[in-house]
């Protein structure tokens, strides 16, 4: 993506999800909402939850195993797990994913950018690809916001499931199919308050009170973020297209962060490309955070939606606030 002659290629896809399922009906039996509201706001018809006691490093685990797998080796030189739920606050959850994959003293570490996390994580490990660094990449997002939610707060309830993807990047050729370019990356710190858990990191620790409960959970201007989330993924996308002289109609896939069916609309109404040409699985997954680009991408390629050859744009907008996106032609592989 630098320009140099050395590109990082996806070679793998890999993705789990738990097998709990909550419907909206389930939802409704505990919470003032109805199935007709969630999917006539967002789209989203159930989610997947994990089991008490599991992990986002349980689901990079299985993840990770998948995308191995898929591209036929057992080996990363560096794991990037992007998650803003990790096992713990410190240390990182990526460590304890590679050792769990088998591989014990490769590079592993955590990025942190909320939903816009998958892209960011394949931009810092593409970089590391063309710089020489690393032959190979595990690329992991994976986020568990069952966990941060506040179970009172039926609007996030509604939004957000559990779930993990992962894509195996390898050195190659800019001219391959599966190499990344046209990287765009974005944020707005101005504007953090917009998604954020208030309590739990240094800001609030340092004043050695004990948080507001409320402080605790996860909280989303939902209005604002969705206006935001239009207004940045539509920029990001076309500047990735520009960065890779493809004219928006030449796109053949826009393939974007899962966070409501009515801004995936929005943005298509907006390029000037076709709803058909933005795959989506939100009604089976709702918004999965670092996991959502990757769970879309599988999807897409085992039902065919995604076709070897065609030109594909990844983007994401999340917290921070944070977006991005990421141009590739879409290569021959098979999902684990
Ligand atoms: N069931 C019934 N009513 C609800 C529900 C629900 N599940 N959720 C909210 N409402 C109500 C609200 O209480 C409000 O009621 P009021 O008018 O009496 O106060 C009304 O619906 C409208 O609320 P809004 O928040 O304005 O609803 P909106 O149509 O905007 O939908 C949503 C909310 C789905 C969250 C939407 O704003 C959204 O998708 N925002 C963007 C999310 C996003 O892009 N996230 C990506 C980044 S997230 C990240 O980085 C982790």
């Amino acid at each position: 993506m630098s320009g140099t002659d050395r590109a990082a290629v996806v070679a793998g896809l890999g993705v789990w999800v738990p097998p709990g399922v909550v419907t909206n009906d389930a939802l409704a039996q505990q919470l003032d909402t109805s199935d007709e509201w969630i999917r006539s706001r967002t789209g989203i018809g159930r989610r997947h939850i994990i089991a008490p006691g599991e992990s986002s490093g349980d689901l990079a685990v299985e993840a990770g195993r998948r995308a191995l797998k898929s591209a036929g080796t057992d080996h990363a030189d560096v794991v990037v797990v992007a998650t803003s739920t990790p096992d713990r606050p410190c240390p990182a959850t990526a460590p304890e994913v590679a050792s769990r994959l088998g591989l014990t003293g490769v590079g592993a570490f955590d990025v942190g950018a909320v939903c816009t996390g998958f892209v960011y994580a394949l931009g810092v490990s593409a970089g590391l690809i063309e710089s020489g660094f690393a032959s190979t990449a595990l690329v992991i997002g994976a986020d568990t916001f069952s966990t941060i939610l506040n179970p009172s707060d039926r609007a996030t309830r509604a939004v957000f499931g559990d779930g993990a993807g992962a894509v195996v990047l390898r050195g190659g050729a800019p001219s391959e199919h599966g190499a990344l370019k046209g990287l765009h990356l974005g944020s707005d710190g101005t504007r953090s308050r917009l998604i954020e858990v208030a309590a739990g990191g240094s800001r609030q620790r340092s004043t050695g009170l004990p948080p507001d409960e409320a402080d605790t959970y996860f909280t989303m201007e939902g209005r604002a973020v969705f206006a935001e989330a239009v207004r940045h993924m539509t920029a990001s996308v076309q500047e990735t297209a520009d960065r890779l002289g493809w004219a928006t109609a030449d796109i053949d896939k826009v393939v974007l962060h899962q966070a409501n069916a009515r801004i995936l609309a929005a943005i298509a109404e907006r390029i000037g490309v076709g709803s058909e040409r933005f795959p989506s699985n939100i009604d089976r997954v709702g918004n999965t955070v670092a996991a959502s680009i990757p769970l879309v991408l599988a999807d897409a390629n085992s039902s065919g939606e995604l076709q070897a050859g065609q030109k594909v744009v990844l983007g994401g907008f999340g917290g921070g606030l944070s977006w991005g996106s990421v141009g590739l032609v879409w290569p021959d592989i098979s999902t684990c």
